[in-house]
């Protein structure tokens, strides 16, 4: 059936004539090895990559062949993947569950362009809010803006949660090599009393500004916070409601609840319904990044984002990097039934960077329906996860290397170090092409026997390998290639979620959760016995707890 919703007049997945051929593919390549597939064409590790806006991308080491190259970008076309780029690049509405556009790429877009969202241009807006966020962060590092009593702000609380913290922290421990040492960074999301506690304990309330960040401004526990942030700024100040305009200033799209706040709206930095809070760390909710790394970095990073933007929007399929990323997950996920998809910076300043890619890719991408509200036939989004190496390679590689699941890994790394140190970085950098080199060619019984052990220590020292990955190898870890490498996964994830028919920027799984929650406060809070009429165990945890807590 053609799909109206998505204006692409793709025929539902598993009807597409590409689809239909990589299944018989698959049956073809399935038992073909890496050793086999490098043997057979010396060149491959040369040919299979992509070198093109500053990112190198080495994808050789996957299971595939040129055919099922050819037969996923054939994918990518009948999937009416170029229709549905040009129609969220247009400001169309294809969020269509919140009828909304999908305009992250505004964010970044160049002053002068122009992308019309119900008949208005939104680039001079967008640069109307970054030019707001620079004056303010000039005022705060010249120290012409202060606090209550005078004094300069030299601590910087991100009160947020989900897309309005993890981009936030993410980007803040990237970039903490530009990032100005003299003032503080906090990140307050959970609404565990600990995260706040913690936060503030040190912090002198005079010098502190709190940051709230809220698309919404209505989520519990970033309101929940930054209340009880205004109680004790106010009870550390002696100030009057008065010195909330010194200490808070608020990131949201929802400017009534911002003032019943309490907090000025002049002290409001904008953005807007088209831009979703998994794709917002280049909008206002960077105002922390700014702070930290300066103005001129920030656009750096924006630049970073729109070059990858124009690359996406422009390079055909079989070169375009984002999209073979994301057709390399299709494939690895929905034909070896791969379930998960490892991200290994090998960058201490990316340890958040798997954090901030699982709401990226599993909130967008963790649906069950199509685009027309049809169950889906097939897998959708894999269960992103990672940490840094070499970290990771004493600890779950046992599992990559050796166990019975396939998990395509992403390597990540840069050829030049920010902190040089000795022979530190070689030994990094050789750990992941030795990584990457293990998981495709593995070790065979015969290597192993070749080494003097014993015949029944053998199946336990075998590797068989054909393990997938790829590396993406940048010059330098500075704001530009952040910019990149996270746009690189943001239209990743739409590649995927455009093969997959599914709507990739709403997130309705998250709300019956949180409506449950609301019901179960008070319940936990009464004092009286109250009847309850949730199922058994949930009755029984309630009471329990309310016996237990005081
Ligand atoms: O609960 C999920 C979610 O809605 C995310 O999509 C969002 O990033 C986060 O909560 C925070 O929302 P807000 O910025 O409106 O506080």
């Amino acid at each position: 059936m053609a799909t109206q919703a998505t204006g692409t007049g793709a025929e539902a997945l598993p009807k597409r004539k590409a689809w239909k051929a990589l299944q018989e593919h698959y049956e073809k390549v399935r038992s073909l090895h890496l050793r086999d597939l490098f043997a057979s064409d010396p060149r491959r590790g040369e040919r299979m990559t992509v070198d093109d806006a500053g990112i190198f991308l080495d994808y050789s080491k996957n299971r595939v062949t040129d055919e099922t190259l050819q037969l996923l970008v054939q994918l990518a076309e009948e999937s009416g993947l170029r229709e549905r780029i040009d129609a969220m690049f247009r400001g169309e509405k294809i969020n269509i569950t919140e009828k909304r556009a999908v305009l992250h790429v505004a964010l970044r877009a160049p002053k002068g362009t122009s992308i019309v969202v119900d008949g208005e241009n939104v680039v001079p807006e967008v640069h109307s809010v970054l030019d707001k966020m620079t004056g303010f962060s000039n005022r705060v590092h010249s120290g012409a803006w202060k606090g209550h009593t005078g004094k300069r702000i030299r601590n910087v609380i991100n009160i947020g949660i989900g897309g309005s913290d993890l981009g936030p922290v993410m980007a803040y421990e990237a970039l903490k090599h530009y990032s100005d040492r003299a003032m503080t960074f906090r990140f307050i999301s959970n609404v565990d009393g600990t995260d706040f506690a913690e936060a503030v304990q040190d912090l002198d309330a005079a010098e502190t500004l709190f940051i709230i960040s809220s698309k919404t401004f209505t989520t519990l526990e970033t309101m929940t916070n930054a209340h009880s942030a205004r109680a004790w700024s106010l009870a550390n100040l002696g100030g009057t409601e008065l010195s909330v305009a010194k200490h808070f200033v608020a990131i949201s799209t929802n400017e009534k609840e911002v003032a019943a706040f309490g907090i000025d709206t002049a002290n409001m930095f904008g953005f807007w319904d088209w831009v979703g809070g998994r794709y917002s760390m280049d909008s206002a909710i960077g105002l922390s990044t700014m702070l930290a790394i300066g103005p001129d970095h920030f656009r750096a990073m924006l630049d970073g984002f729109h070059q990858i933007d124009e690359h996406f929007r422009t390079a055909p399929f079989a070169r375009n990097l984002p999209a073979l990323m994301g057709l390399l997950s299709v494939w690895h996920n929905n034909f070896f039934g791969a379930e998960t998809v490892a991200v290994l910076p090998y960058e201490q300043y990316l340890k958040r960077f798997p954090a901030y890619l699982q709401q990226l890719t599993m909130e967008s991408n963790g649906k069950h329906v199509t685009l027309e509200g049809a169950e889906v036939t097939y897998p959708t989004g894999p269960i992103y996860w990672g940490e840094p190496g070499t970290n990771g390679q004493h600890s779950f590689y046992q599992l990559i290397h050796q166990g019975t699941r396939l998990i395509p890994c992403d390597f990540i790394a840069f050829a030049k170090t920010l902190n040089p140190l000795g022979q530190h970085h070689d030994m990094l950098i050789a750990n992941v092409f030795a990584q990457t080199e293990a998981l495709a060619f593995g070790k065979t019984p015969e290597q192993v026997k070749a080494e003097g052990t014993p015949e029944w220590l053998v199946p336990h020292r075998v590797f068989a390998g054909n393990r997938p990955s790829n590396t993406i190898l940048v010059e330098r870890l500075t704001p530009e290639t952040l910019g990149k490498l996270v746009a690189l996964y943001e239209h990743n994830v739409f590649t995927q979620g455009t093969i997959w028919d599914i709507n990739s920027f709403d997130q309705w799984g998250v709300e019956l959760g949180k409506a449950l929650a609301q019901r179960i406060i008070p319940e936990l809070e009464s004092r009286e016995e109250t009847t309850l009429g949730h199922d058994s165990s949930t009755n029984n945890l309630i009471r329990r707890y309310r016996r237990l807590k005081d």
